[in-house]
């Protein structure tokens, strides 16, 4: 059955980032019916200016963030903080609020960095972050200290804890997506308006899992 599609967020730019590669960790550690995407363009956000108009980079992030079951963000540390492009993108879908595109939406965050406690500062910033804006954040968390020797040569995490680790943060999040499927996903696979009532039918779900 379906059950939703996860949206994931590197906080990242970097070719060959460490944190992109936890993400496609985490998408190869979902379950059958589980979709995923990739939120692309934060670097094409502006800085964050109250008041100005949102341009369309802005709009385009704050719908697909809205359409998400549920994010899954994993970020680096920089200075002991979150990269400001990832701050600058939690802004930017924060507003309007309280309605939101965070707003009540099921959110895990993850991290790795170069330094041995695996950004946990900025993990936990993001989670604040994340609660003010309205965001359902979950407690399940994931460090991954000493990233540039954390992975194998086939991408998979190198340490058996971990791995458990990243599957259980992925299992914590699709067990708090909302259920069945939330409004928005339905209408994006052409489900009726009341998508809540009931499951989506075999046709939608094979299309869904397969795209
Ligand atoms: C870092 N790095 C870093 N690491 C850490 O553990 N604590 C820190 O405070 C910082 N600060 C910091 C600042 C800046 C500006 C950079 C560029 C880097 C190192 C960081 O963990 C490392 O570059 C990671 O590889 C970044 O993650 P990605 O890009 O591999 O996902």
């Amino acid at each position: 059955m379906l059950r939703g599609e996860i949206l994931l967020v590197s906080g990242s730019l970097r070719r060959g980032s460490y944190n992109t590669a936890l993400l496609r960790e985490a998408a190869n550690a979902m379950p059958s019916g589980v979709g995923h995407a990739w939120l692309d363009g934060i670097a094409d956000l502006p800085h964050y200016r109250e008041g100005a108009p949102a341009p369309a980079a802005v709009e385009r992030l704050r719908r697909t963030i809205a359409a998400a079951d549920g994010v899954l963000i994993a970020t680096p540390e920089y200075n002991g903080s979150i990269p400001g492009g990832l701050k600058n993108a939690v802004d930017w879908a924060s507003r309007p609020f309280p309605d939101n595109a965070w707003h009540d939406k099921p959110v895990a965050v993850i991290g790795a960095s170069t330094g041995i406690f695996g950004a946990v500062w900025a993990q936990a910033q993001l989670r604040k972050s994340l609660g003010i804006a309205g965001a359902r954040v979950l407690d399940a968390e994931l460090a991954v200290g000493s990233a540039q020797g954390a992975f194998l040569p086939s991408g998979a995490l190198r340490d058996p804890g971990l791995a458990t680790g990243l599957r259980s943060v992925v299992g914590a999040l699709v067990d708090a997506l909302a259920p069945p499927f939330s409004r928005d996903s339905a209408l994006r696979h052409g489900c009726p308006a009341t998508p809540k009532t009931g499951p989506p039918t075999t046709a939608q779900a094979v299309r869904h899992a397969t795209k």
